[in-house]
């Protein structure tokens, strides 16, 4: 199956600093024959777009609404997404959950909405610390899941992408180990393949993301339960996210 890096620029970098980024990215991919995609805030999706065109890189969007027009003061729809040359958009982040009441039945409609718009969803889930202190991950991860995944399914030309983000390693610097990520991902894989139809055997992929850098992509890369990753902070360096793609294009 081929691996996926997705670079999340969160609300990190102004206008220009997102064309400079985008820029430096091209000339560093400019080999490059994998999947890697950057997601720069909503104002800057149509410069970068620009940007990436003559490149590999593709583009994904940090947020959307999931009505595709009408009276929905401050949100952008799908169709818009599609028409800045996104393909990707990342769906219930744990930073939107937290700072803006993002919830699962939203996560639910949202997805539901990218698929239909003809965009890949990369729909986070994660535990918090405390969560997993008192072991109880798994619960929440299935929940999580079993509520953004509701009625949910997927044909032969539809991707899913699913990000396990574990809230305590997200900008901590604290990845989860390897053997750790191995475990809770073939949890995840399991429930995933009890909940959803068979297409989903082949156009879902399973991502980690939280303190993700060159140097523990390698290990991460090698599991054949990781199927990519999302990154933040290390995706702000064109030299650094190449390497974390290179490992997982191997
Ligand atoms: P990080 O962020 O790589 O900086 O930990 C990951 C994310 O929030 O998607």
């Amino acid at each position: 199956m081929k691996k996926i890096t997705v670079g999340n620029w969160k609300m990190n970098l102004n206008l220009t600093d997102s064309l400079v980024l985008a820029k430096n990215y091209v000339k560093e991919f400019k080999d490059f024959t994998g999947t890697a995609v950057a997601c720069p805030t909503f104002l800057a999706l149509d410069g970068v777009a620009k940007v990436l065109a003559a490149s590999p890189l593709k583009l994904g969007a940090q947020n959307m609404f999931w009505q595709p027009i009408g009276a929905y003061t401050g949100e952008v729809s799908p169709a818009d997404l599609r028409d800045c040359g996104c393909a990707y958009v990342i769906i219930g982040h744990s930073e939107r959950r937290q700072w803006l009441g993002e919830t699962d039945q939203m996560v639910n409609q949202k997805a539901k909405a990218a698929l239909a718009a003809g965009l890949t969803p990369i729909i986070c889930i994660g535990e918090t610390l405390q969560q997993n202190e008192q072991d109880e991950r798994e619960n929440v991860l299935i929940n999580q899941l079993r509520q953004a995944l509701n009625g949910l399914s997927l044909n032969n030309n539809q991707q899913l992408m699913i990000a396990y983000e574990p809230i305590w390693a997200i900008g901590t610097g604290q990845a989860i180990t390897t053997k750790d990520a191995d475990e809770i991902h073939g949890f995840i894989k399991a429930y995933l393949r009890k909940i959803m139809n068979s297409a989903a055997e082949i156009n879902l992929h399973l991502l980690y993301g939280g303190s993700v850098t060159a140097n523990n992509a390698p290990e991460l890369a090698r599991l054949s339960s990781v199927d990519g990753v999302l990154v933040g902070g290390a995706s702000l360096n064109a030299t650094e996210f190449l390497r974390i793609a290179q490992a997982f294009n191997k």
